[in-house]
């Protein structure tokens, strides 16, 4: 019994490891037209996402959904995100690697 206990665990923290830290989120496929499949745009008008800080994505989607950042496209593409998927999606993309640099504002940042 102790023996299945630990394979299951070892199975466990294996699976862990291999995951990505953060899920790719489903809404990602609409994103995609225009951010690119990671977050990294191929068109200059559509900005790049990924690397930018994530509080920084998540605000600007609350922003577009509130009309507090008012964008035609960016406004219906954010009107119906619950907060929860805007947190994943913020996390996921800032997760992504791309053209973009954001030192980290936790003491990397050299002068
Ligand atoms: C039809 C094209 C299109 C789609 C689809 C789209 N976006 Fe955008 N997105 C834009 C454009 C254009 C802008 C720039 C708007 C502006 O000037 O504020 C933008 C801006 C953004 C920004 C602000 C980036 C910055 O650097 O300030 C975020 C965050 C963002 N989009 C996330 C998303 C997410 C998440 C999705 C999917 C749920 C999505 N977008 C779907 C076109 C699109």
């Amino acid at each position: 019994m102790t023996r299945i206990l630990f394979a299951a665990l070892a199975l466990t923290a294996a699976t862990a490891q291999a995951a990505p830290e953060v899920a790719k989120p489903d809404k990602t496929t609409t994103c995609a037209a225009c951010h690119g499949e990671a977050g990294v745009s191929a068109i200059g008008m559509y900005p790049t996402l990924a690397g930018q800080y994530a509080n920084y994505l998540e605000h600007s989607l609350k922003d577009y959904r509130s009309g507090a950042r008012k964008n035609a496209i960016m406004g219906a593409q954010a009107a119906n995100l619950t907060d929860a998927e805007i947190k994943q999606l913020a996390l996921w993309y800032a997760a992504q690697k791309g053209p973009l640099y954001t030192p980290s504002v936790h003491g990397d940042l050299k002068p």
